[in-house]
């Protein structure tokens, strides 16, 4: 009997195209031999469709276009119903075995969605309610690797409640404990927005402007020199890491142009280490991913130094996920094709 995996898409975040992108590459790839994909649209604005059309028309928003294929429809939070509740035909329910939310960012992979399918009984792809919202935010997932000794930049967070009240004492203790540059971020946000690396007092202030348009929180951390390399993850009990990447941003740090627009940061794959670096890289991958409570499948992102030291910078528990993205290059280097690794991670979530 195939199985039927509902696809989620879209959704409210600032990386809803990007979902867009990655879901087309997944349900294309889904092995159809042994399941039926029912996709499900999450709008800008936050409302449910199924979509009956083609994967092709999800990227660039198409799919909305197509109203002849659109069906308003919920994820049912009723246990007995185990699936969705198309709303046309009068509340018909249909079962589904397993989710797999290709959503990035607020709403998709900070815990909530995990929390819905939680509630609603029906196995999910990726980490569980509490690793995601954990992951998603940067000063918590920064504290909770201090705290399992994951080595990292050295780093301070604060609220714009803080910030307003003593601005000029935040900034400079931040600047004497983190020395310049210093990266400033968002804590929730994801694909480089709002991120920017600020060099003297002035630039500081002004990032932490621009942080805070995207978020009540911000994380302020040392700049690390050191290559940039990125291990995929997947597993339960036994998570496995795949070989190493590498990426080389075309712009000063890896933004938001450079990981999408520009289409020029370079990608090696396994990344230039010896041996030894690389196993070691793994190992911290596996380390911070079990740290962090992670199940299911999340990349980790690291920096290797010039004098051999690895510092986490972050881990991404939704990854994008198109067919040259990097979680799935990574595992099809280690000799799992992409629709081989999509049935592990739709298997995985259905053991858990
Ligand atoms: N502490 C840091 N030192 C050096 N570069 C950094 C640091 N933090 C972030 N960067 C650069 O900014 C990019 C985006 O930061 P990251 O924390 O990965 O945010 P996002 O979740 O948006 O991908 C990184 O890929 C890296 O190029
Ligand atoms: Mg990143």
């Amino acid at each position: 009997m195939k199985k039927k995996v509902l696809v989620l898409f879209g959704g409210v975040s600032s990386e809803h195209d990007v979902s867009l992108n990655s879901a087309c590459s997944v349900i294309k790839n889904i092995p159809s031999e042994k399941y039926d994909v029912i996709k499900m649209g999450i709008t800008k604005d936050g409302r449910c469709y199924i979509y009956n059309g083609s994967p092709d028309m999800l990227p660039e928003g198409k799919w909305l276009e197509d109203k002849e294929n659109l069906e308003p429809a919920v994820i049912s939070c009723d246990r007995s119903h185990h699936g969705i509740i198309r709303l046309a035909n009068s509340a018909e329910i249909e079962r589904v075995d397993v989710a797999f939310p290709v959503l990035h960012g607020k709403n998709g992979e900070d815990g909530t969605m995990q929390g819905l399918f939680e509630i609603s009984g029906i196995p999910y792809v990726g980490c569980g309610t509490a690793a995601s919202a954990i992951c998603m935010d940067k000063a918590v997932t920064n504290a909770m690797a201090d705290f399992s000794g994951i080595a990292q930049a050295k780093w301070t967070a604060f609220d714009k409640h803080a910030y307003l009240g003593n601005k000029t004492a935040l900034l400079s203790d931040a600047a004497e404990k983190l020395g310049f540059p210093i990266f400033v971020k968002p804590a929730n946000a994801g694909s480089s927005v709002g991120i920017s690396k600020a060099k003297n007092l002035e630039e500081l202030e002004a990032a932490c402007e621009k942080a805070f348009g995207h978020d009540k929180k911000v994380v302020l951390e040392e700049g690390i020199i050191g290559m940039e390399v990125e291990v995929a993850v997947m597993g339960n009990e036994e998570p496995i890491a795949s070989v190493v990447g590498e990426v080389v941003p075309c712009n000063e740090f890896y933004d938001y142009d450079a990981k999408y627009l520009a289409n020029e940061s370079e990608l090696h794959i396994p990344a230039r280490l010896s041996d030894e670096m690389l196993k070691a890289v793994q190992a911290e991958a596996v380390r911070a991913y079990r740290a962090l409570g992670c199940e299911g499948f999340t990349r980790v992102d690291f920096f290797v130094c010039n004098d051999g030291t690895i510092k986490l910078n972050e881990p991404n528990t939704i990854p994008g996920f198109t067919s040259i993205s990097m979680y799935p290059k990574l595992f099809a280097a280690s000799g799992i094709p992409y629709p081989e690794l999509l049935d592990k991670l739709l298997t995985l979530a259905m053991e858990r």
